[in-house]
């Protein structure tokens, strides 16, 4: 093993085996695709995961000279995938990462002049529109992962469809092209949707593979978490009974999985292995997380193959399901969850729910025990919740989440007209019009579906609008420096170490407690900003992050990704009808009256007893959540906001703060005072020349900074 290091001096583990390998199924294919690419503007590649289509083609459209008139852009729906697919490639390429194969990720840009092949995540690449509409930088777009349906996979599906098929002819001497790559799912209607486009499929090669179910969870636990700790003693089980070869485990979420592999370490370290294995050949095992967020440095780890008798085990969430193969797979164990952020009717928010998979998933996750030779999987759940709680496909993210950020970005590309969008699926009116509510709230939108001023400097932020509101606010003050840490802390992983065990577990929780208290006792924004600033000002902050319960790779990336934001605030501000405004107000309410600003949709007033009630249209009754500093004292409370809601048995809001009703009593009718019929019609409305020449008008700039004001204020 040795080490390479990036253009940017960062270290990466380079591993010498990976290149020890049997040629992959798509070096079959490698002319008739090149060829195909060559002839078509749009494409499909279809294939098994593992084939080699998401490190291959790219390089292979390189070598073909597609990189002469541009970047080859290749999209992924996950940051892991996209970090460690392009360090993969780099090194299959001999390059240094960040000169011809670079990558960018949300807040992570490691790419320079020299990159031709870029991998980045498919948000990105939205973003990336809104500065480069015909995406001139691009010959070749590559869409993979397309089976995953995201929501900005999504969107991309008809932008580049209606856009760039229309500017095309006109700016570009040479078409851009456009390969979407997706496992064997839903072909046709992709074909069709791209007019018929051609489809090449990668024949390949599955093994058979041996599947029990294990009836530790029946349709009645659909709602309970002991899934985890079925899952740890099956994955215990089959370490010991299973002959040589790696386990991959699905759980749900980070720190669901950091839970269990504690909890599966404990036990394997009581386990003899002269008596308790039935391989005697097996002489201990590797517990290896995965998971969305997880450190660059870290994920290599992974793919690394174990050392001599020793078993590795992964613990991962889906994203081992397509987005990134692991060699060495023997036995799937699958708990049957997965974490999906879905829009709730009920509170009328996007919340994190822990949903049975749906059975096309589990097939998938099976597959990955049979790329090289037969495999198991063991399925700790009933066939019984199979057939009752499995669906059979899952619901594509455009469905099922909330439109804002992408409704705002369609606005921003001068797409008007977002009921008749080309959506590949389309989500339901009402997700729209909700979505156009919320942005004309926060004042992105005004009444006639045009962005505001206020939208423009919203959408400059990688941030949900809300947050962005918050972070303009107070800029326009001229105090980001408390807002700014707390908007990084509120856009990276989970801050607080959850252990399985109880002891330490006890430990760590009294040092959060004790943050709660530091930072005044009753504002979980407080609490954040007070970690990230003790973090921040220590001698040696990855041990002070370890001796206080506190992620340190969490606190790294808030780091890095505040001092991004600081970037752009500084940049707005430069801007001549950027708002400044003074603050008269004492200092102790600073913090939460920008919160304000930007969450008052998020604001809930105590009804009886331990619970509030929300005050947008949906009036939902809410909890405060047992992390919150303000958990056991709501009988103190009357107006709250908070940052997000989780749904199990009941509605919890987390990351809360108290408010006085004057500080919102003037936001609040904005709630309300537009109705849907309105909206229907600014959603469908095609730019008229009066309303093109309208926006062109001064007078709309002085409306926009009058909006301006109206919202801040
Ligand atoms: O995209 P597709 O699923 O068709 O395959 P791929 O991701 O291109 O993977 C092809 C091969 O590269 C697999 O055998 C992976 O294990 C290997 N690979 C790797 O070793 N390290 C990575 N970071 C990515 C892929
Ligand atoms: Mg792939």
């Amino acid at each position: 093993m040795n080490c390479v290091m990036d253009r940017r001096g960062i270290v990466h583990v380079k591993d010498d085996e990976s290149f020890h390998k049997p040629l992959l199924p798509i070096y079959k294919c490698k002319k008739e695709l090149v060829q195909a690419a060559k002839e078509n503007q749009f494409l499909i590649v279809t294939g098994d995961t593992g084939s080699g289509k998401t490190t291959q083609l790219p390089q292979y459209l390189y070598k073909a000279g597609f990189g002469k008139n541009g970047m080859i852009g290749v999209t992924q729906p996950r940051r892991v995938a996209t970090v460690s697919v392009a360090q993969r490639v780099a090194e299959e390429m001999n390059c240094t990462l960040g000169d011809t194969v670079g990558y960018q990720i949300r807040f992570d840009d490691c790419t320079s002049e020299k990159t031709v092949i870029k991998y980045m995540t498919d948000g990105c690449l939205l973003r990336n529109t809104l500065t480069d509409p015909d995406l001139m930088k691009y010959s070749a777009i590559v869409l993979d992962e397309a089976h995953e349906r995201s929501l900005s996979t999504d969107i991309l599906f008809g932008l580049l469809k209606k856009q760039f098929q229309l500017r095309n002819c006109k700016k570009r001497k040479y078409p851009l092209k456009v390969i979407v790559m997706s496992a064997t799912l839903e072909i046709d209607k992709l074909s069709a949707f791209f007019g018929y486009c051609p489809v090449v499929t990668i024949p390949g090669k599955v093994f058979p593979i041996k599947e029990r179910f294990f009836n530790l969870i029946g349709p009645r636990d659909k709602e309970s978490t002991a899934y985890i700790t079925e899952t740890v003693k099956i994955t215990l089980q089959t370490h010991l009974n299973e002959p040589a070869g790696d386990i991959l485990v699905f759980l749900t979420g980070q720190s669901e999985i950091e839970k269990a592999c504690h909890l599966l370490f404990k036990k394997a370290e009581s386990i003899d292995y002269r008596h308790d294995v039935y391989d005697s050949s097996v002489e201990g095992l590797l517990i290896l997380p995965l998971y969305g967020s997880m450190p660059t440095e870290q994920q290599k780890r992974i793919f690394l193959p174990p050392p001599a008798g020793i078993r590795k085990c992964v613990l991962s969430t889906n994203i081992a399901a397509t987005s990134v193969t692991i060699d060495g797979i023997k036995c799937v164990v699958d708990s049957g969850f997965v974490k999906q952020l879905n829009y709730n009717p009920r509170a009328g928010l996007d919340v994190l729910e822990i949903v049975p998979i749906s059975k096309s998933e589990a097939v998938q996750r099976a597959g990955r025990a049979g790329r090289t030779a037969p495999g198991k999987c063991c399925r700790i759940y009933s066939e019984e919740f199979w057939n009752k709680c499995m669906p059979d496909h899952m619901i594509p993210e455009i469905k099922r989440t909330s439109l804002v950020s992408v409704i705002l970005t369609l606005k921003c590309l001068e797409i008007h007209d977002v009921i008749r969008f080309p959506y590949l699926d389309h989500p339901e009116e009402k997700f729209i019009l909700e979505a156009l509510l919320k942005l004309y709230q926060c004042g992105a939108i005004d009444r006639t579906g045009c962005v505001t001023k206020l939208g423009h400097f919203i959408i400059e932020f990688p941030l949900s609008p809300n947050v962005a509101c918050a972070v303009i606010k107070a800029t326009s003050f001229g105090c980001e420096d408390l807002l700014l840490p707390v908007a990084a802390m509120l856009s990276v992983e989970q801050v607080f170490i959850q252990y399985g065990d109880s002891l330490i577990q006890k430990e760590a929780e009294r040092s959060h407690e004790e943050f709660h208290e530091l930072a005044g006792g009753c504002n979980d924004f407080a609490t954040l900003l007070y970690i990230f600033e003790q973090c921040k000002s220590s001698l040696n902050p990855s041990s002070w992050c370890k001796n206080h319960g506190i992620h340190w790779r969490a606190l790294k990336s808030a780091l890095n990704v505040e001092k991004q934001l600081k970037e752009i605030t500084n940049r707005l501000r430069e801007n001549k009808d950027f708002p400044i405004e003074r603050f008269d107000g004492p200092k102790n309410e600073f913090l939460r009256r920008c919160l304000c600003a930007g969450y008052f949709s998020n604001v809930a007033r105590r009804t009886m007893g331990r619970t509030f009630r929300t005050m947008d249209g949906h009036g939902s009754v809410v909890h405060i959540h047992p992390s919150s500093a303000l958990f056991g004292k709501e009988a103190q409370l009357e107006w709250i906001l908070f940052h997000s809601v989780l749904v199990t048995s009941k509605i919890f809001v987390r990351t809360v703060c108290p408010i006085r009703y004057d500080w919102v009593k003037d936001l609040l009718p904005k709630l309300h005072d537009i109705d849907a019929y309105e909206l229907s019609n600014v959603a469908r409305e095609e730019v008229t020349n009066e309303r093109i020449m309208k926006r062109e008008s001064k007078d709309e700039t002085g409306q926009c900074n009058d909006r301006i004001q109206e919202a801040i204020n």
